[in-house]
């Protein structure tokens, strides 16, 4: 099965990748000869996520899917959730994003938080929508270089590795990505077996 990976994101597509099986052909926009930077206007991952699967599910016709997660901070009630990307300004700064989270937290005690992923997936008119929660906390300074993002001070639940010193099969063990992506495979699996 063919599918179009509606992100500019090479991170994503790397990690989501390295979980397909053989069955699932998993292309890019880029590859696709698609340019386009699709607006993430809404307050919703959930709706984001929706958005970028039908713009590009009604420009070509092609099974696709697409992702959007977020950094749920307990101590900043949910922030900077949906705003994770663009949380400094809309330069979408990594570095900037991390500066601004541990300032906001320096005086919290609770440091804990989640990643959360939602991808929505669109086959033969029909959308449906998966979710994928890694919890963990944050640490006051920044660790490791692999990863994007969060990634250098962000510790999964289980592990005293930031998610930026793991190799991609080891972030895969925990993470939130991982998670959405292994129901997305079982849909896919299905669908091919009752065809
Ligand atoms: P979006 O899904 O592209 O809107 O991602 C929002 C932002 O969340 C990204 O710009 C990253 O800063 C952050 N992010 C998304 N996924 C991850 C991850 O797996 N690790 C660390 N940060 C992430």
């Amino acid at each position: 099965m063919k599918l179009i990976f509606a992100t500019n994101n090479q991170h994503k597509v790397d990690e989501i990748r390295a979980l397909l099986t053989d069955s699932i052909h998993v292309i890019t926009l880029k590859e696709a000869g698609i340019e386009i930077d699709i607006p993430e206007p809404y307050d919703s991952m959930e709706e984001n996520a929706s958005v970028k699967s039908k713009t590009i599910y009604k420009m070509t016709g092609t099974p696709c899917f697409s992702e959007d997660t977020g950094l749920e901070v307990t101590a900043l009630q949910g922030e900077p959730g949906v705003k994770s990307a663009r949380y400094a300004g809309e330069n979408r700064s990594f570095d900037a994003n991390i500066e601004k989270l541990l300032s906001n937290l320096a005086d919290k005690p609770d440091k804990t938080a989640r990643f959360r992923t939602v991808i929505s997936v669109i086959i033969n008119d029909h959308e449906t929508a998966f979710e994928g929660i890694c919890t963990g906390r944050i640490i006051d300074t920044r660790r490791g270089d692999n990863g994007f993002g969060y990634d250098p001070v962000f510790i999964p639940d289980g592990s005293n590795k930031t998610f930026a010193e793991m190799s991609l099969a080891e972030k895969a063990r925990y993470s939130h990505r991982a998670r959405a992506t292994a129901k997305l495979v079982a849909f896919l699996n299905k669908l091919e077996t009752n065809h």
